[in-house]
């Protein structure tokens, strides 16, 4: 038919392959050669029906993404599927690997649908700030029925055959050869049974509204997972043809929308942040055996991060008592997942027995790579090093989880720096995604090669970033701070930056934030700091005013704001009280901000701390910036991120900001180039205006 499609025959059965490598993405050559392939079908009395099938690893696992930001052209998807439905000979789909987004559709416009085992179905559109635009909402509650659909298409899930078979998403699970047993399939079927002919079942409206009232919280009330519910209620509603005309006209929007584009830069940093031409070539050591010092927060959270990954963990304190309640948190965690039904008893006993806890410092020679998790204290952690190295394999790697430390001070201590590098995990780590991999000065390629590939195996987003103050971050997270705080002394409360920041889409707004983890960290860092200020910074002395008064958050049950005994945060007079005595204090007319404002002035801060980073070459990529912060800071990922964001702004009024920012900043403020980021908004420019 064309490179992409080819027609076989089996008796008197075509099977249709689809062969576009790697994922079997649906793109314009598929679709060209899939209505060719139709047709011939069609013409060819020989023939009495069709397979269609994916050649190599899957049938389809979506559509190409590159061609969601411009105009489709012409056969689109729902074209292709009409043919398939209009055929007179029954033609399935054979399912294997997966058949996701359009790739599903394409399935569901089939007259049957056998799965391999273990592959995977799904519309993962709502995830990319879309809905589906062939079919999915109306084809698949006629096999589902409506609450079942909503739950699917809002959430995204990839539905594994097994329970793709039970819901009636496939109607059998193929034994032996996929191919075979389709053709097979195909023979039996008497005829024609299209799913735009079958009824919706009923549902009980009960049912129906908390699926959408679930699914509305768990998608954070975003535009398309309510378009998403009101496209699945027509099926039970509207005759199918409008109902498929209205949901085409929805997803034409979507697509082409901010949060679309966002959501699609993020999918395409994330494929790049794999590939670093700094690694290339350079083979990772396989790491079997590790070990994590320190069972505090961070280090019990990592080595449940390593035991969830099927490898072995010996996990060291010097403190007896430390040790038993880091044992005491992995153990909860496991009850607490067996408890709930996410994994079974066997697995938990099996992963827990490869948790080796010990105070016996010889133990750490059993690891290839050492995790270390201990005080955040330079001293402390070279102190640490000296004492380790020497019981290690002369191959073994030792990483810092430092937060703020300089990984080549702490590799200063080591007869092998260039074994040593940071690997820095996010709180609480068996859950956060993200980890910055922290390329110092002595750090060996195939060290950072190795680290990054042990994230990988952890099922976790390695982001590479240079030494340097706070990595890429908490650099940023520092600065938008600072930002806020200025804020509070200009004319802003706690509760106003928040609740804006909030609104935003931010988890938690940064106040509530410092009141989380507790001020007192920060304020130690910045009394060890306190001869590296610049006093070219202004400097806000709020914040240590509050750890004087022994406000340091949460913990104290009060900080920015007073916590009742529920938890709930209140607003406190006596913080602003504080505040406007600090703004006289320094001659400060205090003004209003609105939210625009405040969420305007962060975010330019943000974008130019992220260009500060590229020019100093922390980092050598604006979508690696993006990815910690929605990965690691709670930015709403519909954004896209900071450089994403300032992408979208016109540049010369982002430039007049930054011109503010460093004038009530201070001296010290240095402007970032805010148009490298530009490019990032290539595709929304220009296509938006012609689609
Ligand atoms: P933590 O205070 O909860 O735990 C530290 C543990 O290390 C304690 O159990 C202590 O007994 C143990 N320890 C101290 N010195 C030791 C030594 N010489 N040998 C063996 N064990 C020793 O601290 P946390 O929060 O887990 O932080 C640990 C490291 O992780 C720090 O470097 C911190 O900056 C970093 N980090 C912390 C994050 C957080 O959110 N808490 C996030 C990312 C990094």
């Amino acid at each position: 038919m064309n490179q992409r499609i080819t027609l076989e025959r089996n008796g008197p059965v075509a099977l249709i392959y689809i062969d576009n490598p790697p994922v079997n993405a649906g793109s314009l050559e598929v679709r060209e050669g899939l209505l060719r392939a139709v047709k011939q079908v069609e013409s060819d009395s020989q023939l009495i029906g069709a397979v269609l099938i994916g050649a190599g690893k899957m049938f389809i696992a979506g559509s190409d993404l590159n061609e969601f930001g411009k105009p489709l052209e012409e056969p689109q998807l729902p074209e292709v599927i009409r043919a398939i439905e209009q055929c007179s000979k029954p033609i399935i789909a054979a399912v294997h690997g997966a058949a996701l987004g359009g790739g599903f559709e394409l399935a569901l416009g089939c007259d049957a649908r056998v799965a391999a085992p273990g592959c995977l179905l799904g519309l993962p559109e709502v995830t990319l700030g879309m809905i589906p635009g062939a079919g999915g909402t109306q084809r698949l509650p006629r096999l589902v029925g409506i609450p079942k659909a909503i739950e699917l298409i809002c959430s995204g899930a990839r539905v594994e055959a097994s329970e793709a078979l039970a819901l009636g998403m496939v109607d059998a699970v193929a034994e032996g050869d996929l191919a075979s047993f389709a053709v097979d399939y195909v023979r039996r079927l008497p005829d024609k049974r299209r799913i735009r002919d079958m009824n919706t079942p009923a549902s009980d409206s009960a049912q129906i509204e908390q699926a959408r009232a679930k699914a509305l919280k768990a998608g954070r009330n975003r535009p398309q997972v309510s378009a998403a519910i009101d496209a699945v209620l027509d099926a039970a509603t509207q005759p199918i043809d409008l109902a498929l005309a209205a949901e085409r006209e929805v997803f034409q929007r979507l697509r082409l929308s901010t949060e679309a584009f966002a959501l699609r830069h993020l999918f395409f940093a994330e494929r790049q942040s794999a590939k670093r031409i700094e690694l290339d070539g350079i083979e990772p050591r396989s790491i079997e055996r590790t070990a994590v010092i320190g069972a505090g927060t961070m280090g019990s959270g990592i080595a449940l991060a390593i035991l969830q990954a099927g490898l072995p963990v010996v996990l060291l304190e010097r403190d007896e008592a430390a040790l038993n309640k880091g044992m005491e948190r992995i153990r909860a965690d496991y009850d607490r997942r067996v408890a709930t039904g996410r994994i079974d008893e066997a697995r938990a006993e099996a992963d827990l027995a490869r948790l080796h806890a010990s105070m016996d410092w010889e133990q750490v020679s059993r690891a290839q790579l050492v995790i270390e998790a201990v005080f955040e204290d330079l001293t402390v952690k070279q102190e640490l090093l000296r004492q380790v190295e020497p019981l290690l394999d002369e191959e073994a790697i030792f990483a810092t989880n430092t937060s703020y430390l300089d990984v080549d001070q702490i590799a200063e201590a080591a007869k092998h720096p260039q074994r040593v590098m940071g690997l820095h995990f996010f709180s609480p780590a068996n859950v956060m995604r993200l980890v910055e991999v922290v390329r110092g000065m002595y750090t060996a390629p195939e060290t950072i090669s190795t680290g990054f590939a042990l994230v990988r195996r952890l099922g976790k987003l390695p982001i590479l970033t240079n030494n340097a103050f706070g990595f890429i971050g908490n650099r940023i997270y520092a600065a938008y701070r600072q930002q806020c705080e200025l804020m509070l002394e200009e004319g802003a409360l706690p509760a106003q930056i928040d609740e804006a920041m909030e609104t935003f889409g931010m988890a938690m707004g940064p106040f509530a934030v410092a009141d989380l983890s507790g001020l007192d960290i920060a304020w130690r860092m910045r009394q060890a700091r306190s001869h590296l200020r610049d006093v070219n910074m202004r400097y806000v002395d709020i914040p240590d005013l509050l750890c004087e008064q022994g406000r340091l958050g949460r913990k104290t049950g009060a900080g920015y704001y007073r916590y009742d005994e529920q938890g709930r945060r209140n607003e406190d007079p006596r913080v602003t009280e504080l505040i406007e005595r600090e703004s006289a204090r320094k001659g400060i007319a205090r003004r209003t901000f609105s939210p625009g404002d405040i969420v305007e002035r962060v975010l330019t801060t943000m974008a130019n701390e992220a260009a500060l980073l590229m020019t100093e070459g922390v980092t050598t990529r604006a979508s690696d910036i993006d990815l910690v912060l929605v990965n690691g800071f709670g930015f709403p990922k519909w954004e896209g991120g900071p450089a994403f964001w300032s992408a979208r702004q016109p540049l010369a009024s982002l430039k007049a900001l930054q011109q503010q920012l460093a004038a009530v900043t201070g001296a010290g403020f240095i402007k970032g180039d805010l148009a490298m980021f530009h490019h990032l908004n290539a595709f929304s420019q220009s296509d938006a205006a012609t689609a």
